[in-house]
């Protein structure tokens, strides 16, 4: 039954916010079917990208994991068994780099919606569109930063989005991609130079030539260049523009809080009513003022706040051991920016755990719970959730440092994050109502598996990611 002064309460709240529901509206986002998509989805699960041809995109951002792992830290390159993603996937103890635990230290964000955010990709936004024009993914010629460039710098080869911005990255990390052996030693320019021509089966690239290789007629397909030469077609340009319109293309936004907004008031149950009303409003009116951050209809201001979640793993080489992550502080160097990290959006959230910046939290309800009391959290931490093979070392101290960091910018009065009182009631409320986020197809694997390839689909290189769970069935 749906309880009418309930609704009509949330009804004024949606309206006072301008909400409409729905954050992709307006944007001109590519369609799973574009055939440059097509080919941006094959060129996502290929291993060719990976330096020593054992790691894709895919490895750390599969649609069925939510458009990330579903691990705490991404295992990347030297897998101890490449096709194995999520639990279960470790790295091989063979080789100086690697002690089995993994070495990337921050959390895979989704690739779902990506296309949706128009300031920041990263956790510390080290990507960056410097004209932030609301709607277009960056692409306003007002150009963007990247870790290319000095930070508040244009960089003159990002591309026209953020997301293209950001395919041009993983390539060139050690750890996520590049690896140590055959583009050991290369300039960021190199790799990306070196794999355009392992696709494209032109020049001289480490490890020789890609056998099969199919991809020119991919490409020839895809821009609707019959005849066109691969030193024409296959440019490291032309290959993240596909992996980008691959991931534009994953909208995600069909949420039951869309289809209530947008006028279904059974849509939702009474408790996410009521759980919107405590997301929604202000601590003084007896909210949690989580839409102080998670704002807007995306969920996300894309700015950078103190939170404090729990720093595991090793860390970005920063503080006194090398195992902290001052998070925005790297790319600004202001004090204020010191632990904060980017608001992530709230859509799917059920489903990309484990969550915080470091995936120190693997459940949704303690990563809530954290923002109620972060030195609660803190001290009544579980340890015992995170995998024996990550890091342990400083975790408590380093942790502790970014707390100190939120009460002293609480003490100078700078807009932080609140201690909030909720009652198990208002709790479990918040819970439905972050439910209601979620997109009913990404957990239906028909719906999902457009975003995956399959056996009609051709596998230009033979080497496809043929993504398997610990137990060894297909995801
Ligand atoms: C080893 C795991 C791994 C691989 C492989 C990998 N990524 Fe990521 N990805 C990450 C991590 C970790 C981050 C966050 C890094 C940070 O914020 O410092 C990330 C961030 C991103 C983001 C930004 C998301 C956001 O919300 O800001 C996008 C988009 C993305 N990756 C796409 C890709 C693409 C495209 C490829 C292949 C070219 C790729 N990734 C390969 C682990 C991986
Ligand atoms: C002061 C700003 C702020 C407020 C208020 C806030 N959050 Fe957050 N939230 C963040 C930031 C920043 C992160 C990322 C922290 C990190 O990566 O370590 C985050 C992370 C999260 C995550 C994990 C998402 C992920 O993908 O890892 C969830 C869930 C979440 N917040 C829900 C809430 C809820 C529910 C409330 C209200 C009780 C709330 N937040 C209030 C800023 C805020």
């Amino acid at each position: 039954m749906i309880d009418k002064q309930l609704n009509s309460e949330v009804r004024e709240l949606v309206t006072s916010m301008g909400l409409s529901g729905d954050p992709a509206a307006g944007r001109n986002l590519p369609v799973v079917d574009d055939p440059v998509v097509q080919l941006g989805m094959k060129l996502f699960f290929s291993k060719a990208l990976g330096g020593d041809m054992d790691v894709a995109c895919v490895s750390c951002h599969h649609p069925v994991l939510g458009g990330g792992d579903n691990l705490s830290l991404p295992v990347g390159v030297d897998a101890e068994i490449e096709d194995l993603l999520g639990p279960g996937r470790f790295h091989s103890m063979a080789g100086e780099h690697f002690d089995g635990g993994p070495t990337v230290p921050r959390n895979a964000p989704s690739t779902f919606n990506i296309g949706l955010w128009d300031q920041v990709l990263f956790h510390d936004g080290r990507v960056e569109s410097l004209g932030k024009t609301p709607g277009v993914n960056g692409d306003d010629n007002r150009g963007i930063r990247t870790p290319d460039v000095r930070f508040g710098e244009a960089d003159p080869k990002a591309g026209d989005n953020l997301t293209v911005a950001q395919a041009r990255f993983p390539v060139t990390s050690p750890e996520e991609m590049k690896d140590f052996g055959l583009m050991a030693g290369t300039t960021n320019a190199e790799v990306r130079a070196f794999l355009a021509q392992r696709i494209g089966g032109y020049g001289t690239p480490p490890g020789g030539a890609l056998l099969p290789n199919e991809w020119l007629f991919e490409f020839q397909t895809a821009f609707n260049a019959v005849g066109g030469s691969a030193e024409e077609l296959i440019t490291f340009e032309n290959i993240t523009k596909a992996i980008a319109a691959y991931e534009q293309s994953q909208v995600f936004v069909e949420t039951p809080w869309k289809a209530y907004v947008q006028g279904d008031s059974s849509a939702i149950s009474n408790s996410a009513k009521r759980g919107a009303l405590v997301f929604f409003r202000s601590v003084d009116e007896g909210g949690a003022d989580c839409a102080s951050c998670h704002s807007g209809d995306f969920f996300t201001d894309e700015q950078f706040h103190v939170v404090a979640m729990p720093q595991i793993g090793r860390g970005k080489g920063d503080g006194v051991y090398g195992d902290e992550d001052f998070g925005r502080f790297r790319e600004t160097g202001d004090e204020q920016d010191r632990y904060a990290f980017r608001t992530p959006t709230l859509l799917n959230t059920t489903a990309t755990g484990p969550w915080g910046h470091a995936g120190a939290y693997t459940t949704l309800e303690n990563a809530v719970r954290h923002h109620l009391n972060p030195q609660a959290a803190l001290d009544g931490y579980d340890w015992t959730q995170l995998d024996a093979t990550i890091q342990a070392a400083n975790m408590l101290e380093n942790t502790q440092l970014a707390i100190n960091t939120l009460l002293q910018n609480r003490a100078e009065g700078l807009p932080s994050l609140q201690d909030v009182d909720l009652n198990n009631q208002q709790f479990d409320d918040l819970m439905a109502f972050l439910a209601t986020l979620t997109d009913p197809c990404i957990a239906d694997r028909a719906c999902i598996g457009q975003w995956i390839p399959d056996a009609e689909d051709t596998n230009p290189d033979g080497l496809r990611v043929e993504a398997i769970d610990e137990n060894s069935n297909p995801l």
